[in-house]
């Protein structure tokens, strides 16, 4: 899928498939390094997740476990309030492991923030964030990424598995929508 897929849906391409692909190698890279030695289970949380993991595990050469998390976040319209539910759980055991929660994006950072408490009372060796992208208001929060993508401007954005409405995830690249795909 691409641009043109889309018709006139897209406002702007914030960050291009060749942006995406050359940070990821270079987080991957680091992440090799941080790793070595040392067992690693990435969680991936669901569903915005999906292509940060797939990429980011492949240019990985440290062996790796992936697992998966869903959460829900109640709040109203598209700003959560940091009050989660599990609606996937993890099928792995977390205690004396280390762990790599692997994020699309934070915004708020609540969801995230909630997120890691958890995952820490599981007993596991270590806990550590990756995230493709961050918004501005995440320094509000005190989440300590690890690995971060791009930090981006306060903007709505799709693609590269964010979704508005669930599409748009698989647009390889992160753009912003235009105002008639909302007020439509
Ligand atoms: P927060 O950090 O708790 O505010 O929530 C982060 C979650 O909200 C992300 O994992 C996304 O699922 C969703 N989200 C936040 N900003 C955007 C966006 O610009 N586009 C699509 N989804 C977003
Ligand atoms: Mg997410």
């Amino acid at each position: 899928m691409d641009a043109s897929d889309v018709g006139n849906d897209l406002e702007n391409i914030l960050l291009t498939q060749e942006q995406l692909e050359t940070r990821l190698g270079e987080i991957a890279a680091q992440i090799d390094r941080d790793y070595a030695g040392k067992d690693l289970l990435l969680v991936g949380v669901l569903k915005g997740a999906i292509m940060v993991m797939a990429d980011l595990a492949r240019h990985l050469h440290h062996p790796v476990e992936m697992d998966w998390m869903a959460v829900s976040s109640y709040g109203s319209g598209t700003k959560s309030s940091g009050v989660v539910r599990i609606l996937k759980d993890l099928d792995t055991d977390l205690s004396g492991r280390n762990v790599l929660v692997v994020e699309d994006i934070i915004d708020s950072g609540l969801t995230l923030s909630w997120l890691l408490s958890n995952l820490r009372s599981r007993g596991p060796a270590s806990v550590e964030i990756a995230s493709m992208l961050r918004k501005p208001d995440a320094a509000k929060v005190d989440v300590d990424v690890r690995y971060l993508g791009f930090d981006i401007p306060n903007e709505f954005v799709v693609g590269y598995g964010l979704d508005y409405a669930e599409k748009y995830r698989n647009l390889p690249f992160v753009g912003t929508l235009a105002p008639h795909v909302y007020s439509s």
